[in-house]
């Protein structure tokens, strides 16, 4: 339910020049080019964007011409982002004169022409990446000394209205200045506009008169031509201003709840009754608080939900499924949303913190029989529409975990009488799961992308499905005389949402076409009619062919491959086949990139006497992890007991040691070492107000040979709780709790759980620990493996800190003293002889440090290889950074720190 309509970036590039270019993740490009700027040898002398959108269907052409000025050929590229929702139809490249255009093809059929490229050595190309709203496409040819090349692409989509208006956004990065850049935008509903809005991040206020918005009656243009000059980020700047998302946005009027539209023989029908009342809503709300969810994830969607709670109406009635090891229950039954019972409402989420593992069954078929209840004692309104919204971040991990049996569970249980709709948190979600336990129970699956802004995503969602007001939708159409019609029984319309209905007209003899739509309001059932006459004016027609005459078919074809696609995700084996031949066949005929089929573009690669094939591929969401959930189903219970740990820790420490310290808020990290001797302990973390420590023991690497090394590493690990009165040694070889007398010694051989009051211990065998003190307080502790053999490397330990918020203002200790997040200022970067390692100032606490971009390596998530965090590194074992020096922070041994301070 992608709804916004995005239409594409672009950008006219030399690869090579991204590569030589001074960049450093993270921060903007903080060199200057040359003049000698070898990118200054292509001229880039025209952008177009042209998009016509006529009844909702979108029509987009982007074209782009280059020239090479070079005395040598060149590699050149150009890159679009184009929405997900849409379908490129069409790609042509010229190089001199000659058109190299793209074919088609049937994936499996482009596939096999690709691979024997491959095998024949000859390079090839591949298109295909994505980020939240848009994929990418990418192009790259070498282009001779002084040749001229054009790049045009085509791609449709349908708007889709949401929360009253058709939006689409063009993101524009050109990257240079361009002779001639435009983009132009023309409108045609023959419902007549009601308003239209254009507007861009990069506007300035020399920008903004150059933009022009106009509507009048069906017809509306919007266009932006900046000059070269124009273009300029300054007055006498080489770089353009040109870098962002060009937003239009408009809507139709809505004198008639629907409107039907008849070109070429096909119709498309589009209702979207306005000011009806708003039925009452059930909510069952299915939080996911599986201890992968701590930290800002968790605070992000209480954060949404207490949103969500302002804008319950009264007339609505909800509850919460909360979901861990096992189900919680917030009420008995669903709970009117009356204002003290809101305000409980918001206690309660207030109050909820991450433990345990997944239930995702229980969490479900709890949900499902609480509407039931409600339903069958009559404590709800009679006309009502119930809707489950199910958050979670992970995969069933404990209860039923085969996720078929557990999609079966849910259908049966909620027989087409309530809507389920999924939000996917973060990267660890199996989405094709959630997208097909949506599909199958007339609701849709979302992403919530793991960003500053997730609370938003989540509300935003909630509003889109905030105002039902008509309930078990069904439009119908003359039997007789119609086929081919797409779905036509919608279980709720949303206020400010349109339903969309296209098909196909089989009697010639048709004069009119009737379509009668009955729905189920607040009060009572409500019909409607619309009637349109087939056989147009001829004058009429010439109006519309002006526009595109097809506009219909292909549109119809669009809904038809989406909704087929969509099918297919919740079709039986059988079935499936069939659906895929028919998506597939529609795909071919009408010329769409789909999952389904491939377009292959074969250039001649003159210098060599070879070609050079290139494909382009639809992405598809989710496809790694459907991977992924195959292999979760078939994994047993004893090596699939793990939460998965898809958030970023805030800090940590790993390796020789290097201390960690995220900084969200400037999207950074610093990073520092400590060079101490073997038998050194040091602390960690320590809170005198929560009566917690965390020390480390120094290790040094094994001497072998003539071969010494001064690197340390933790290989021993105390975490102090006085007010648990708890003391846990971990080591390589095993972890050991003290608990007043009693000892427990545990084995990094086997799984294990143990909780007590307040106390979550999680072994999962020879890999990590979890521990997790009270709510708000919780590490990680990763084991790195060495065969025994080895010769240089023993095993020894990682610390990560996953969430942190219930830490005091006096917290200390070497990664302590970032709980609470750290001021800084970074300048004055500068080159150094290592071009990957620039050194800056940072300003901090006062001082004025030397600090070198580095990286170091986070194993949270992947334990073999990690993942690089880029980091500002402050040399002198963090002088500056850290309060004091580094030897404030030996302590005498393992278990001391917490009464000291
Ligand atoms: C693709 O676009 C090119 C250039 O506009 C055009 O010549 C060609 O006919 C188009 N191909 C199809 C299949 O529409
Ligand atoms: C622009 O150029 C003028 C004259 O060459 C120079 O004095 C001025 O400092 C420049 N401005 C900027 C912002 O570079
Ligand atoms: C909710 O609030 C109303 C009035 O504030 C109260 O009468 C009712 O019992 C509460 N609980 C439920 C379950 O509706
Ligand atoms: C799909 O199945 C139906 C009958 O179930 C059949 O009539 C139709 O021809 C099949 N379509 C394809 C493309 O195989
Ligand atoms: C000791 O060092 C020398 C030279 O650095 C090297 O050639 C030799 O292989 C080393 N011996 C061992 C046992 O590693
Ligand atoms: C550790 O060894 C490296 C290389 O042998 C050396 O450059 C560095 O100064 C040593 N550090 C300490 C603290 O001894």
């Amino acid at each position: 339910m992608e709804r916004l309509l995005v239409i594409s970036a672009l950008f006219l590039s030399l690869p090579i020049l991204t590569l030589s270019d001074f960049l450093v993740p993270g921060i903007r490009n903080i060199q200057r080019r040359s003049p000698q700027d070898p990118s200054d040898d292509l001229e880039i002398y025209s952008v177009n964007i042209q998009s016509q959108i006529t009844s909702r269907f979108a029509h987009n052409v982007i074209t782009s011409r280059a020239v090479n000025r070079a005395d040598r050929s060149q590699e050149v590229s150009f890159d679009v982002d184009l929405p997900k929702t849409a379908f490129i139809t069409n790609f042509t490249m010229v190089i001199d004169g000659v058109t190299y255009p793209g074919v088609i093809k049937e994936k499996e059929a482009a596939k096999k022409q690709y691979e024997k490229a491959v095998s024949r050595g000859q390079s090839a190309g591949l298109v295909r990446a994505s980020g939240r709203k848009t994929e990418k496409f990418t192009v790259s040819v070498n282009v001779a000394s002084q040749s001229k090349v054009t790049f045009e692409l085509i791609y449709e989509e349908m708007l889709k209205r949401n929360l009253g208006k058709y939006e689409m956004f063009i993101k524009v990065r050109p990257k240079k200045l361009v002779q001639s850049f435009q983009i132009e935008v023309d409108i045609n509903e023959p419902q007549g506009i009601s308003f239209l809005e254009a507007q861009g991040t990069f506007m300035t206020n020399d920008l903004l008169p150059l933009l022009h918005k106009s509507f009048s009656g069906e017809k509306g243009h919007v266009s932006f031509k900046p000059t070269f000059d124009q273009q300029r980020s300054c007055s006498n700047c080489s770089t353009t201003q040109l870098d962002g998302d060009f937003t239009v946005t408009y809507d139709v009027n809505r004198e008639t709840p629907g409107n039907i539209q008849v070109v070429n023989g096909y119709f498309v029908h589009f209702f979207a009754p306005s000011k009806l009342k708003k039925v009452p809503k059930n909510i069952v709300f299915i939080i996911d608080r599986s201890i992968s969810m701590i930290g800002l994830k968790m605070q992000q969607t209480k954060e949404a939900l207490l949103k969500i709670l302002e804008d319950v109406k009264e007339h609505d009635h909800f509850n919460f499924v909360i979901f861990d090891w096992g189900v919680e229950i917030w009420e008995e039954s669903l709970v009117k949303a009356t204002p003290e019972n809101l305000s409980r409402a918001k206690e309660y989420v207030r109050n909820l913190y991450p433990k345990g593992w997944t239930n995702i069954n229980d969490a479900l078929l709890s949900a499902i029989s609480l509407l039931d209840k409600v339903h069958s004692a009559g404590s709800v309104p009679k006309r009502s529409a119930s809707l489950i919204i199910f958050m979670t971040d992970g995969q069933p991990s404990t209860g039923e975990r085969d996720p078929a049996k557990i999609q079966e569970n849910a259908r049966k249980a909620i027989n087409d009488k309530y809507s389920l709709y999924s939000l996917g948190f973060g990267t660890g979600v199996d989405y094709p799961f959630l997208e097909k336990l949506s599909l199958e129970n007339s609701g849709v699956a979302r992403r919530i992308y793991e960003e500053s802004d997730a609370a938003l995503q989540m509300e935003g969602f909630y509003d889109e499905v905030a105002n039902p007001t008509l309930m078990d939708i069904e439009l119908q159409y003359p039997e007789n005389s119609i086929s081919d019609v797409t779905q036509n029984k919608f279980k709720h319309y949303f206020d400010g949402s349109e339903i969309v209905v296209a098909g196909r007209i089989t009697d010639n003899d048709l004069n009119w076409l009737t379509a009668d739509v009955t729905a189920e309001g607040e009060t009572d059932t409500l019909k409607y009619s619309e009637n349109i006459k087939v056989h147009e004016e001829p004058d009429a027609v010439k109006q519309q062919q002006y526009i595109f005459g097809d506009f219909t078919e292909r549109l119809w074809a669009y809904l038809t491959i989406q909704q087929l696609l969509e099918k297919r995700i919740s079709a039986p084996a059988s079935e499936k086949q069939n659906l895929t031949a028919k998506a597939l066949e529609l795909s071919l005929k009408y010329q769409f990139v789909t999952p389904l089929t491939s377009m292959v573009v074969t250039k001649p690669e003159e210098e060599k006497g070879e070609e050079e094939t290139m494909i382009a591929d639809k992405f598809v969401e989710g496809q790694e992890s459907q991977a992924q959930s195959t292999y979760t189903a078939s994994r047993t219970w004893s090596s699939y007991s793990a939460p998965r740990y898809s958030h970023r820790p805030t800090s940590f420490v790993d390796s020789d040691p290097h201390f960690i310290i995220q900084v969200p808020e400037k999207k950074d990290a610093l990073c520092f070492n400590i060079q101490e001797t073997p038998g050194v302990v040091l602390n960690i973390v320590s809170d005198p107000e929560l009566g917690i420590a965390v020390n480390g023991e120094l290790i040094g690497k094994k001497e072998s040979g003539n071969v010494t090394s001064n690197e340390t590493f933790f290989g021993k690990m105390g975490i102090v709780s006085t007010k648990l009165d708890l003391r846990i040694e971990v080591t390589t070889e095993a972890v050991t709790v003290l608990n007043g007398a009693k000892k427990m010694a545990l084995s990094w051989q086997q799984d294990v759980t143990v909780t007590d009051d307040g106390l979550t211990l999680l072994v999962n065998k020879k890999k990590n620990l979890l521990l997790s003190m009270g709510d708000g307080a919780t590490f990680i502790i990763l084991l790195h493996k060495f065969s025994k053999n080895d010769p240089l490397h023993r095993d020894f330990l990682g610390f990560y800190t996953m969430d942190n918020h219930k830490f005091s203002e006096r917290v200390h200790g070497l990664l302590g003293q970032f709980y609470h997040g750290v001021d800084y200022d970074i300048s004055n970067i500068h080159k150094t002889a290592d071009p990957q390692k620039p050194d800056a100032t940072m300003r901090v606490k006062d001082s004025l440090l030397t600090v070198t971009r580095g990286s170091q390596r986070d194993y949270s998530k992947d334990p073999r290889s990690g993942s690089k965090v880029q980091c500002w590194f402050v040399h002198n074992n963090g002088e500056g950074l850290i309060d004091g020096v580094h030897a404030d922070y030996i302590v005498p041994d393992l278990f001391s720190g917490v009464s000291t301070e």
